[in-house]
C-alpha cells in the first residue's frame, strides 16, 4: 500500500516532488548496495523509539566506515518536517544514507559526499486477516548473512540474501521465510524477528545467532519484563520451532503477527495463542497508546 498523495521525499535538506526526487546513477548505494537505512514508524504525531533507532543507524554506519553528514537530531527535524509536509500522523518512515555518488570502482574513498534521504508513506505488510488468524511461513534454503562476511546487525541496503528467502517464500504460497544461520540455527525472517512460546516462556534467538537486533524485538522484551512473562534470549533450532505452543514475529512495518504454521507444520492448535495477543494487545497499547 501507498498512499496516493502527491508525496514529498527530503532529500539532503529539500523536500522534492516523489516525481523529481532522484539519485545519481553513480551513487554507490544504487551500484553496490553500498549505504546504510532505518524504517522508522509515526504514532498519533510522534516518531515510535527515536533514539533507538538514531542508534541503530549511527552505529551501523560507523561499522561501514560511513560519517552520516548531519546529526540524529537533525535527521529526527527532517523525519518531522517530511511528515508535516505530507499531512501525515501516522505513516512509515524510510531514513537512507547511501555512500553518494563517486565512480565506477568500489572504493568508498572516492564518494565525497554521502547522500541522506527521507521518505514517509503508508505501508501493508500483510494482509489485515492475517492478524487475526495468524501466517504460514517456510524455512528457506538460503541463510542469513554470516557474521564473519557482514554483521546482521548492520542494517545495510544489502538485502539480496533476504531477498531470495522471499522469493522461496512466495514461491511457496507464503509470505514471510525463516533464515537459519551460518550453523544451522534459527536467526530470523526475511525482515523481521522471531519469538516462540514453549510452557510459557517466551524464546527468541540471540545477538550472537546473527540477527538484526529489531527494535519492535526490544519492545516487546521489555513488556514481557512488565506483564511478568518469561522471555529468555537464547539459541533456537527448527526442531524447537516446530515443537512450540505459540510463534510470532516482530518487525516495524509488521508490528506483532501471529504465526500458525511453518514448513506445513501447524503450530500449537494451529491459531493465534493468548500470549502472542497478550502481547500484541500490549505492544498497540504501547505504540499508539488508548
Ligand atoms: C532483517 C530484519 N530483521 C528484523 C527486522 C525488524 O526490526 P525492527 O523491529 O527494528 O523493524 C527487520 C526490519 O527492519 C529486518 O529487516
Amino acid at each position: 500500500m501507498s498512499s496516493n498523495k502527491d508525496l514529498k521525499i527530503w532529500i539532503d535538506g529539500e523536500l522534492v516532488p516523489k516525481a523529481e526526487a532522484k539519485v545519481s546513477v553513480y551513487d554507490h548505494g544504487l551500484l553496490y548496495g553500498d549505504g546504510v537505512f532505518e524504517g522508522i514508524r509515526l504514532y498519533n504525531g510522534k516518531i515510535f523509539q527515536p533514539d533507538a533507532h538514531m542508534k541503530r543507524l549511527y552505529d551501523s554506519a560507523k561499522a561501514i566506515r560511513l560519517t552520516i553528514p548531519i546529526t540524529p537530531d537533525q535527521l529526527i527535524a527532517a523525519i518531522n518536517q517530511t511528515a508535516k509536509a505530507n499531512s501525515f500522523t501516522d505513516c512509515y518512515v524510510r531514513a537512507i544514507v547511501t555512500r553518494g555518488p563517486g565512480y565506477l570502482g568500489l572504493n568508498p574513498n572516492k564518494c565525497p559526499k554521502p547522500v541522506v534521504i527521507v521518505i514517509t508513506d503508508l505501508i501493508e505488510l500483510y494482509p489485515r486477516e492475517t492478524y487475526e488468524k495468524g501466517m504460514a511461513i517456510i524455512t528457506a534454503t538460503v541463510i542469513r548473512t554470516h557474521p564473519n562476511a557482514l554483521s546482521p546487525r548492520i542494517k545495510s541496503l544489502n538485502y539480496l540474501n533476504n531477498i531470495l528467502a522471499k522469493i522461496e517464500a512466495t514461491d511457496a504460497g507464503v509470505n514471510e521465510a525463516l533464515m537459519l544461520n551460518g550453523e544451522g540455527n534459527v536467526a530470523e525472517c526475511t525482515a523481521d524477528n522471531i519469538f516462540i512460546i514453549q510452557d510459557g516462556r517466551v524464546l527468541t534467538p540471540t545477538t550472537s545467532d546473527g540477527i538484526l537486533e529489531g527494535i519492535t524485538r526490544a519492545v516487546i522484551i521489555e513488556l514481557c519484563a512488565k506483564l511478568q512473562i518469561p522471555c529468555i534470549e537464547k539459541t533456537i533450532q527448527r526442531h524447537d520451532l516446530y515443537i512450540a505452543d505459540e510463534c510470532f514475529l516482530t518487525g516495524t512495518g509488521a508490528e506483532v503477527v501471529p504465526v500458525t504454521k511453518i514448513d506445513g507444520r501447524s503450530i500449537g492448535n494451529g491459531t493465534p495463542g493468548p500470549i502472542t495477543r497478550r502481547l500484541s494487545e500490549a505492544f498497540h497499547k504501547f505504540a499508539r497508546g488508548g
